[in-house]
C-alpha cells in the first residue's frame, strides 16, 4: 500500500504520509509490522487501545489467519490502562486488546504485557511496568493514536515531559472522547497508568495513527509548531524514526499550510 502523498515536515526527520481511508492505513500498518515481524519473530511490539488502530489490528488477524504472520514469539506492551479498573472488564485495555486483538492470534497470555490497572498501589505497578520496560530497552515498533489534545499514551498536556511510567489524572477532555465506549461520562476512570514520554521515545520506531477531522489541530501542533508538554505528541518531533499515518481529514491542518 503506498501513500497518497507525503508531506514534508520541517525537521524532515518524522515521516508524513497521508493517505485516502483509514483501511489504506491500516494496511500500511499491517505490513510495516508484519514485515518487521517476519525479521525478528520475537519484536517488541508497543500497542495502543481506541478507536484508530482497531483497523490495523483487523488486518493483522486477516494476516495471521492467511497465514501471513505468527505472533507466537512476539512481545506486546501496552501504552497504557485504566486505574482503577479490572482487568477482566470489557471496558478495560486488556479486554479491548482480547476482543480487539489477542482473542483472534496466536500470542501466547505471557506475551501481553500491560499495566495493571486494579493494582491497589498505582505508583509502585507504574515503577514494576517502568522495570519491564527498562530492561527490553524500549520496543521495536510502538503503535500510537492521538488525543484531540495532543496526548500519547495517557500524557496529557502539561508543563513538563515525564519520563517514565507514572499515574496520571485524565482530562475532562480525555474522559469525554472517551464516555463512548461507557454509558456515561462518570463511569470513565480518573485516573491511568501510562508508559511517560521517555518510554515512548525510547521504542526504535514509531506509528501514529489519525484519522478525522477532530484530531487536525492536534496533527498540526504536533508536527508545525516547537514541541512542548502542552501537545505532548511534539515530542516525537525528536525521535529518529517516527511516522505519521494521517487520512486527510486529520492532514487538514497541514494541507491549508503547504497551498497557503
Ligand atoms: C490508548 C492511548 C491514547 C489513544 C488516544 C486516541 O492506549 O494511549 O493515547 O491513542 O486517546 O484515541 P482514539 O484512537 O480512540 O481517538
Amino acid at each position: 500500500m503506498r501513500a497518497l502523498e507525503e508531506y514534508t515536515v520541517e525537521n524532515k526527520t518524522t515521516r508524513v504520509l497521508i493517505f485516502d481511508t483509514a483501511e489504506e492505513i491500516a494496511e500500511f500498518a499491517a505490513d510495516a509490522v508484519t514485515y518487521a515481524i517476519r525479521r525478528k519473530p520475537h519484536l517488541a511490539l508497543g500497542l495502543a487501545t481506541g478507536s484508530s488502530p482497531v483497523p490495523l489490528y483487523r488486518k493483522l488477524i486477516e494476516k495471521h489467519r492467511a497465514g501471513e504472520v505468527s505472533f507466537a514469539r512476539v512481545k506486546t506492551y501496552n501504552l497504557d490502562e485504566y486505574w482503577l479498573m479490572d482487568p477482566a472488564s470489557p471496558l478495560s485495555f486488556r479486554g479491548f486488546m482480547r476482543e480487539n486483538l489477542f482473542d483472534h492470534i496466536d500470542l501466547p497470555e505471557a506475551s501481553v504485557h500491560i499495566p495493571a490497572g486494579d493494582a491497589p498501589d498505582g505508583e509502585a505497578e507504574a515503577v514494576r511496568y517502568e522495570a519491564e520496560l527498562a530492561e527490553l530497552g524500549g520496543v521495536d515498533i510502538q503503535i500510537l493514536g492521538i488525543g484531540s489534545d495532543g496526548h500519547i499514551g495517557f500524557n496529557e498536556p502539561g508543563e513538563r515531559f515525564v519520563y517514565g511510567t507514572h499515574v496520571t489524572a485524565l482530562t475532562e477532555q480525555t474522559r469525554r472522547d472517551n464516555a463512548r465506549f461507557f454509558n456515561s461520562v462518570d463511569e470513565v476512570p480518573t485516573h491511568a497508568i501510562t508508559m511517560g514520554a521517555g518510554d515512548i521515545m525510547r521504542a526504535k520506531k514509531c506509528l501514529l495513527i489519525a484519522t478525522g477531522k477532530n484530531k487536525a489541530e492536534a496533527i498540526r501542533k504536533a508536527l508545525l509548531e516547537d514541541p512542548t508538554p502542552a501537545c505532548q505528541a511534539s515530542i516525537l518531533q525528536f525521535h529518529p524514526n517516527a511516522v505519521f499515518l494521517l487520512d486527510r481529514e486529520a492532514a487538514g491542518e497541514l494541507e491549508m499550510k503547504t497551498e497557503n
